[in-house]
């Protein structure tokens, strides 16, 4: 479907357009968010997307609610129940140029995300993104 990429105007990069089959598989696990999840987020992700003097984007992932907003593009970046679909999956498997995160030029800080951990983070999304009320990520020591 060319149409998404032409509604979106100014917007280079289009969801539908990824080849979705390069996607590490989903895993099979029952996540539990603060135990998988939380941790690998405020390692490589909290620096740069929490509201701390250094965050340079618009995008915040101190709760549930703003993680699946997204940030200042229009899409939201979660797709809940369809990991395949959703932006934040395709950041974090290098399919989309230019953003891939973490950002290919802080790898050295910031390491690429495993396959195992991608598949994580899928199983959660498809799981419906479960993230326990109250619960919000914290700053780690870098
Ligand atoms: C070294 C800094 C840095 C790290 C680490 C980083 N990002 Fe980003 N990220 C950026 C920048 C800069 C942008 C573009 C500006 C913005 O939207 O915040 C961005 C944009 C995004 C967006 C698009 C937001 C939108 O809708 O506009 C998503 C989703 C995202 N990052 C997810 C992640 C995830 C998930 C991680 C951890 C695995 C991560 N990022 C790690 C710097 C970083």
């Amino acid at each position: 479907m060319a149409t998404a990429a032409m509604l979106c105007g100014l917007n280079a990069y289009a969801a539908d357009e990824v080849d979705t089959s390069k996607l590490p598989p989903a895993s099979d696990k029952k996540i539990d968010f603060v135990k998988d999840l939380k941790p690998l987020f405020e390692k490589a992700c909290f620096s740069c997307h929490g509201v701390k003097p250094r965050a340079k984007g618009k995008y915040f992932m101190n709760n549930r609610e703003k993680t699946i907003a997204g940030g200042s593009s229009d899409e939201k970046a979660i797709i809940v129940g369809k990991s395949d679909k959703s932006p934040f999956v395709h950041y974090i498997a290098d399919l989309v140029e230019e953003m891939e995160m973490p950002p290919l030029d802080k790898r050295d800080k910031y390491a690429k995300l495993t396959k195992e951990q991608v598949g994580l983070v899928r199983a959660w999304i498809d799981q419906g993104a479960k993230w326990p009320e109250g619960v919000e990520l914290e700053a780690v020591e870098d």
